[in-house]
């Protein structure tokens, strides 16, 4: 194959956006192949049989067709499962596609959005791919949401992960809620990518139906298994969700996912099962890092932030280097903490084991 010349970077620079250029891309947790991976809060235990069975199922005609462009099936699915009304949900390719289409439709030039910092890094990755400036406000003394910060800053987007990635602590939906209220001119977006982890009514969908500046996300890849599928839903007001529908890739959905989502969220006992048993070993991950000396917020998530020590990185690098990969950044407010996905229990008695060795 002839080899294509590489271009200099003006000649880069001549075709493309200079705030492109300029940007960070997102980096993803490290996905190797044959490591146990406890970095980026997958669940530990596949998905319902039942999406094996629909996988096998599937017949060469229906990869033929393209897909329902508005995942009709499974928004109704939706809308039973989270009692809010199939017209205020849209279906995206992971919620990652959901929050590109709130970008999107929200932000103007010169628009600001605000999250809570440290959180989910891909908000600021779409701020500069959508050409807006991102503004980090500081969580407050022990994960508290700086309500009063966002109040005077008013920007025009902000997101919340509730449970926050990496802390796995909550906010009161009190809390979004009287947010959303003193900014009715800014989209408050909650995330909960997380919440079948944390106690019941922590969610912020019954709040949807009376307050229309907040969007709530939810995803299939954590507590349905599906992280390699790719689903995600935005909820929210339907004359607003209406609008999103237009700004998303026509197919954003594809075929094999929109079957193997509906073949998941019909499987409410399998779905159950998995949350008691990821709630379960989040017991056994506690019992050892508290044994270790290490602290860590409450956690509502499969994860909890460990807070280790100067020792952090050299732990994640030795760690690494035995095939276990855990999350660790080389940002100051992160640089001593580990993020831990719960495993199931066998890969946390590897995990506990190598943790013996390298920490002897
Ligand atoms: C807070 C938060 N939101 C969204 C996502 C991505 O979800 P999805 O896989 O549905 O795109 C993640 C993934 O780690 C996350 O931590």
């Amino acid at each position: 194959m002839s080899e294509i010349p590489s271009l200099q970077r003006a000649a880069v620079a001549a075709l493309l956006r200079d705030d492109v250029l300029a940007m960070q891309g997102y980096t993803p947790g490290e996905q190797v192949n044959d490591c146990l991976k406890l970095n980026t809060n997958e669940c530990a235990w596949p998905p319902s049989p039942a999406v094996q069975a629909c996988l096998s199922q599937l017949s060469g005609e229906s990869m033929r067709l393209y897909p329902d462009p508005m995942s009709h099936a499974l928004r109704e699915a939706a809308a039973a499962l989270w009692g809010h009304p199939a017209n205020g949900i849209v279906a995206g390719n992971g919620s990652d596609d959901c929050l590109t289409m709130i970008y999107r439709s929200v932000l103007r030039p010169g628009d600001r959005v605000a999250v809570p910092w440290p959180t989910y890094g891909l908000y600021d990755t779409l701020a500069s791919i959508q050409g807006v400036e991102m503004l980090h406000v500081a969580w407050q003394d022990h994960w508290q949401l700086p309500i009063q910060e966002f109040i005077a800053a008013a920007p025009r987007l902000i997101l919340v992960a509730n449970p926050n990635n990496p802390s796995a602590t909550m906010v009161s939906v009190q809390e979004l809620v009287a947010l959303a209220e003193a900014l009715p001119q800014s989209v408050v977006v909650v995330d909960e990518a997380y919440i079948d982890y944390a106690t019941a009514d922590s969610s912020c969908i019954p709040a949807l139906l009376t307050h229309s500046n907040m969007l709530v996300l939810r995803t299939c890849s954590k507590s349905y298994a599906l992280a390699g599928a790719r689903l995600g839903f935005c909820l929210g007001n339907p004359e607003i969700i209406a609008q999103f529908c237009k700004v998303k890739d026509s197919y954003n959905v594809n075929a094999l996912t929109q079957a193997v989502g509906l073949a998941a969220i019909r499987d409410q006992d399998y779905h159950q099962q998995l949350v008691e048993d990821t709630l379960a070993a989040r017991e056994d991950l506690m019992a050892d890092v508290r044994k270790r000396g290490w602290t860590w917020p409450p956690s509502c998530a499969n994860f909890l932030l460990c807070h280790v020590g100067p020792q952090a990185e050299s732990i994640y690098r030795a760690l690494k280097a035995r095939g276990i990969l855990l999350r660790w950044w080389d940002r100051p407010q992160l640089r001593e903490c580990l993020r831990i996905t719960v495993g199931t229990p066998e890969d946390q008695a590897r995990l506990f084991q190598a943790l013996d060795e390298v920490c002897a």
